[in-house]
C-alpha cells in the first residue's frame, strides 16, 4: 500500500510540474503580448488563403520560423531575422512547420512580392525553378480557350500554358496568393521592453 501511495504521489508531482512548465509558465509569459504595430491582421481573403495553405499541405514542406544566426544560417539564406512570439499574434493555429524541403516562407511576401510569380509558380514550379521538387497545383486553375470578363489570367513564361489556351486562376489560387504576399515580418522584432511600455 505504501508503495502505491508513493507511486501515485510521484505521478501527481510529475504531472503538476509538466503542467506548470508547459502550460502555466508560457501562459504567464505570453498572455500580455501585444501585436507589433507594423503587423496587420489578416484580411478575409488572406484567411481563406491560409485555409488553402493548410488544405494543400504547404506546411509539410515549408516552415514559418526563421531562426537566430547562432542556431542556423537562416539570415544568410535571406529568410529574415529570427521570429519572436509577437510575430504570430494573429496566427491561430500557428503554422510553424517542422520540415524544410522548401525555403522558409515567413517573409515570402517581402522576398517575392509579385502576384504573377506566385500564381505561375503554384501552377508550375518548374517553369520558374528548373528541377524544383515542389508539386504543381493545376487544380487551383482553369484551362480555357479564351478568358471571360472578370477572369484573372495568369501571366506565365512562354511555352508553359497548353498551346492556344489561357490559364485562369480560381478564387482559391487568388486567396492563397494574397496570403503568401501578406507574409512579411521584416519590421524590427518586438522585444520584452516594448511589451512593458
Ligand atoms: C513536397 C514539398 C513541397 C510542398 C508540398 C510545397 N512546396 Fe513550395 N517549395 C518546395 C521546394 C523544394 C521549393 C524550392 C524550389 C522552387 O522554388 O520551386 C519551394 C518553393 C516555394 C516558394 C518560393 C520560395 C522562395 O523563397 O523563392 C513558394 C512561395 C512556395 N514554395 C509556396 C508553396 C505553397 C503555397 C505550397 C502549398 C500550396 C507549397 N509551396 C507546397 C517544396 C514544396
Amino acid at each position: 500500500m505504501e508503495n502505491e501511495l508513493k507511486l501515485l504521489t510521484g505521478a501527481m508531482v510529475t504531472l503538476a510540474l509538466a503542467t506548470s512548465t508547459l502550460v502555466i509558465m508560457p501562459y504567464l509569459q505570453l498572455s500580455d503580448l501585444k501585436p507589433p504595430a507594423a503587423l496587420k491582421p489578416y484580411t478575409s481573403a488572406q484567411l481563406r488563403g491560409r485555409e488553402q495553405y493548410i488544405k494543400n499541405g504547404c506546411l509539410y514542406c515549408h516552415s514559418q520560423q526563421p531562426r537566430a544566426s547562432t542556431q542556423a544560417p537562416d539570415t544568410q539564406r535571406g529568410w529574415g531575422r529570427a521570429s519572436v512570439a509577437a510575430d504570430y499574434y494573429y496566427d491561430s493555429p500557428h503554422l510553424l512547420g517542422t520540415m524544410r524541403t522548401g525555403p522558409d516562407l515567413f517573409n515570402i511576401g517581402a522576398r517575392q512580392p509579385s502576384a504573377d510569380w506566385q500564381l505561375g509558380h503554384l501552377y508550375q514550379p518548374r517553369a520558374y525553378t528548373p528541377g524544383s521538387i515542389m508539386p504543381s497545383y493545376p487544380f487551383l486553375f482553369e484551362v480555357k480557350d479564351k478568358a471571360d470578363s472578370g477572369d484573372h489570367v495568369v501571366n506565365l513564361p512562354p511555352g508553359v500554358a497548353p498551346p492556344g489556351k489561357v490559364i485562369v486562376a480560381k478564387p482559391e489560387a487568388l486567396d492563397l496568393t494574397q496570403y503568401l504576399l501578406g507574409l512579411d515580418h521584416t519590421y524590427p522584432a518586438i522585444t520584452a521592453d516594448d511589451v512593458k511600455k
